[in-house]
C-alpha cells in the first residue's frame, strides 16, 4: 500500500496574491506552474491515497477552496485533507469540508479508511484549528483583524472530538491507524534558525523550542497526550504540516512527522509505502524543479526546514494485527514542558 502525504499547498486563484516570504520565498505567482507539477508528480507516484495535511487554501475562500479540489481531483487519486488555519478565514469552509465527507456542519474530524487485501488502513483525520480569544471563548473562525491585534492566543482541540478519538483508537486497535492534523503534536527540542518565517534577520542561532506545541492549548494539549499515551501501540504515525518544515520526532513510541510546504522551497511530499509490518517514509520533489531554484535564497540559511537525511528517509517496523507494537525510537515518555 503506497500513500501521499503533502501539507500547505495554500491553494489560492493565480495573480490574487502577490509572492511572499515564508522561510522562503513564496510562489503565488507561480501557482499553476506549481498545481500542473503537483498533478504529474502524484500521477507518476501512483499512490492509493493522498492525504493533505492542512491550508489546503491560502485564504480559506470558496474559490481557492474549489480550485484545490479540481486540481486534486485531476491527479486521479482519491484525497482527503485536514482543516488548517489558512482554511478558516472564511466561514463557509468548514461547511464545505463538512459536505465533502459528508459530515455533520462545522465537524472537521472524520475517520477514512481503506482495505487493501485483508489489511485495513484508517486515517483519523483531526481538526485542531478551533481559536482559542483572550476573552477565553472557543470560536470556528479566524478574525484576521483580531489575530493582528493579537486578541486569538492557540489552538484548541474540543472534549467531543478528543471522545470520538479516544473511541475510534479503541475501536481499530488491530488496523494500522495514522493521525492526520494540521498543527503538529510534538515539536524538536531545538532547531538552528538562520531567518526567521517573513524577515531578513539572519540569527544563526539555536531557538528552543517546546517538546509538545505551544500553540496548542494547554488543557486540550494535555488530554491528547493522554490519548495519544494510552494508545500508543496502536498509532502507527502522526502526520501534520503547519511549521513547513521536514522532521520527524518520536515521543511515547509515536513518530510524529511534520512535512514542509508546497508553496516554498522545498516544493516535496512524503512517499509511504507499507508493507506487512514495515513502513518506509521518503521525500519526494516535485517534478518542476525550477519551482525550487525560483523559492531559494542560499543567504537565508534555511537548509535546516529541509529535514536531516533521518527527517527525510527513514523507516519503522511493526507488528500486523492483536498485540501489535510499533518499533521505534523514544518508547520512554518525555514529558511536554511548554508554556
Ligand atoms: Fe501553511
Ligand atoms: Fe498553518
Amino acid at each position: 500500500m503506497r500513500f501521499i502525504v503533502m501539507s500547505d499547498p495554500h491553494f489560492t486563484i493565480p495573480n490574487s496574491i502577490p509572492d511572499g516570504i515564508w522561510w522562503y520565498r513564496t510562489l503565488a505567482s507561480r501557482a499553476d506552474d506549481r498545481n500542473s507539477s503537483l498533478i504529474r508528480t502524484i500521477r507518476s507516484l501512483n499512490p492509493d491515497v493522498v492525504v493533505n495535511c492542512g491550508d489546503f487554501t491560502g485564504d480559506g475562500k470558496q474559490a481557492s477552496f474549489q480550485l484545490g479540489r479540481e486540481v486534486m481531483d485531476k491527479t486521479g487519486c482519491e484525497w482527503i485533507t485536514a482543516v488548517g488555519n489558512h482554511d478558516t478565514n472564511w466561514p463557509g469552509v468548514r461547511e464545505e469540508i463538512s459536505a465533502l465527507y459528508n459530515l455533520p456542519r462545522n465537524v472537521n474530524y472524520y475517520l477514512h479508511l481503506l482495505r487493501n487485501g485483508k489489511d485495513v488502513f484508517c486515517f483519523l483525520v483531526l481538526d485542531l484549528c478551533w481559536h482559542v480569544w483572550r476573552d477565553g471563548s472557543i470560536r470556528p473562525h479566524i478574525d484576521t483583524e483580531a489575530f493582528n491585534a493579537g486578541e486569538i492566543l492557540r489552538f484548541s482541540v474540543d472534549d467531543c472530538q478528543l471522545k470520538w478519538l479516544d473511541q475510534q483508537l479503541e475501536k481499530h486497535r488491530d488496523h494500522n491507524v495514522f493521525l492526520v492534523t494540521h498543527t503538529p503534536i510534538a515539536y524538536k527540542k531545538n532547531v538552528l534558525v538562520g531567518t526567521l518565517p517573513k524577515t531578513d534577520t539572519v540569527l544563526n542561532r539555536e531557538v528552543a523550542l517546546n517538546t509538545l506545541n505551544p500553540e496548542l492549548e494547554r488543557g486540550s494539549a494535555e488530554r491528547l497526550k493522554t490519548i495519544l499515551k494510552k494508545h500508543r501501540q496502536t498509532i502507527r504515525m502522526v502526520f501534520s504540516g503547519h511549521t513547513h518544515i521536514h522532521e520527524v520526532i518520536y515521543q511515547f513510541g509515536i513518530p510524529f512527522c511534520t512535512t514542509a510546504s508546497l508553496r516554498e522551497c522545498p516544493f516535496e511530499l512524503r512517499v509511504a509505502d507499507v508493507e506487512g509490518g514495515r513502513m518506509r517514509i521518503s521525500t519526494q520533489a516535485l517534478d518542476d524543479p525550477t519551482l525550487f531554484t525560483d523559492s531559494y535564497e542560499a543567504w537565508r540559511n534555511n537548509e535546516w526546514i529541509m529535514g536531516t537525511s533521518e527527517d527525510r528517509d527513514f523507516e519503522i517496523l511493526f507488528t500486523v494485527g492483536k498485540q501489535q507494537r510499533s518499533e521505534v525510537p523514544g518508547d520512554e515518555l518525555v514529558t511536554g514542558d511548554y508554556a
